[in-house]
């Protein structure tokens, strides 16, 4: 299945079909040069599929290196490392770059790749779901930099996305959860009835195939219309802005959470905010944060002035405002703009709601 024509989104059942696609977008009247970025445990596991990869005919010279994945490996240390393999090994902006793992091989493949020679060929294949549904789709990256998150980053494509959803068989289960989130999060966006779908199912399993496409086709929808994010693909920030505060603060308080309960917390609280703003249906409501909370539980109780330091440094921001992206219902967002006091009322307000 192909989705989008730019930059397109390939779902196969076949991993070998990427040998198609590298001959259609890169084309055969020439050998070249390929680096492959593979996160460590993903390469051990499917060691036979990576080497079918390695062994294409169409590379005339192939080099691979494997990250042991954690949130460390998006530094500029292993950017200036590929720099050099690159640069070391005569690549050009013909030759290739493959990313092979989940959201942090594709931050720095994405990253490497848009800096070297102003941009060279990349092709993602994302192996987590969170890559599949959200981090390969639609050309942002980043590294992290001075312990700050993703704090250095570039708009990239990738000449393709190549997903092959047998990677997630071997996913451990925290890793399914936490992708989950954006699944539910662009269902929300999407219609009452994907968000039906969604209440049905238990985020600890894979999502039925059906499911995981289309919440590729939401994402890439959004992000064809605005691949710069300035206006419609704010919107897929929902539950975020709190999301990334509960995470950095149960980061400095060595309490370690998954990207996707934190996110999860944040939608919690948007749900409600979004119930008393903007009177988002109470029986969806409901629904919904019961489904939250079976799965990835309350938010935690942290006060707001724990919280303004974290919010104040969300790059969203603008005019001294912060910025919330609402529901009026299922499929209907807004992007909000709050003052401080105004989101500490409404914050408190919800607060009190999830501590009772
Ligand atoms: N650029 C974007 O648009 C974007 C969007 C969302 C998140 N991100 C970034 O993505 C990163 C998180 O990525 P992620 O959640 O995909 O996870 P990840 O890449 O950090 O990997 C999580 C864990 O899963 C393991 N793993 C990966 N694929 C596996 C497989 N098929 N089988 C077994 N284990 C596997 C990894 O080894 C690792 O232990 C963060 O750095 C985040 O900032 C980027």
């Amino acid at each position: 299945m192909r989705i989008g024509n730019k930059n397109p989104i390939y779902v196969e059942e076949n991993l070998l079909n990427i040998f198609k696609f590298l001959r259609y977008h890169i084309g055969t009247h020439q050998k070249y040069k390929c680096l492959i970025l593979a996160d460590e445990l993903v390469a051990s596991i499917y060691e036979n599929e990576l080497n079918y990869l390695i062994n294409y005919p169409y590379f005339n010279h192939v080099r691979l290196l494997k990250y042991n994945v954690d949130e460390n490996v998006k530094n500029i240390d292993n950017i200036k490392n590929i720099w050099d393999t690159l640069s070391n090994d005569k690549f050009n902006k013909k030759d290739l770059l493959i990313s092979i793992g989940g959201g942090t091989i594709s931050d720095i493949a994405g990253f490497a790749s848009a800096t070297f020679k102003r941009g060279i060929n990349l092709v993602i294949i994302p192996t987590t779901l969170l890559a599949m549904t959200d981090a390969s789709i639609g050309g942002k990256n980043a590294i992290n930099y001075k312990n700050i998150k993703n704090e250095i980053g570039t708009y990239y494509s990738p000449l393709f996305t190549y997903i092959y959803p047998n990677f997630l068989n071997s996913l451990p289960e925290i890793e399914i959860l936490s992708g989950f989130t954006e699944i539910i999060k662009h269902a929300l966006l999407n219609n009452k009835d994907s968000v039906r779908e969604i209440l049905n199912l238990d985020p600890r399993k894979l999502p039925p195939i059906s499911i995981l496409k289309k919440s590729i086709q939401f994402k890439h929808h959004i992000v064809r219309i605005d691949p710069n994010e300035k206006n419609r693909r704010k919107i897929l920030n929902l539950g975020h802005t709190l999301g990334h505060c509960f995470e950095s603060i149960r980061f400095s308080n060595h309490l370690p959470t998954s990207h996707g309960i934190c996110i999860a917390w944040g939608l919690q609280y948007t749900i409600k905010i979004s119930e008393y703003l903007l009177n988002f249906p109470p029986y969806w409501s409901k629904k919904i944060i019961e489904w939250l909370q079976t799965w990835y539980g309350k938010p935690p109780k942290i006060k707001f002035n724990d919280l303004l330091p974290y919010l104040l440094q969300d790059k969203k921001n603008s005019d001294d405002k912060i910025t919330f992206i609402l529901l009026y219902a299922p499929g209907k967002p807004k992007i909000h703009k709050f003052n401080i006091q105004e989101l500490k009322k409404i914050y408190d307000k919800c607060f009190h709601d999830f501590a009772s």
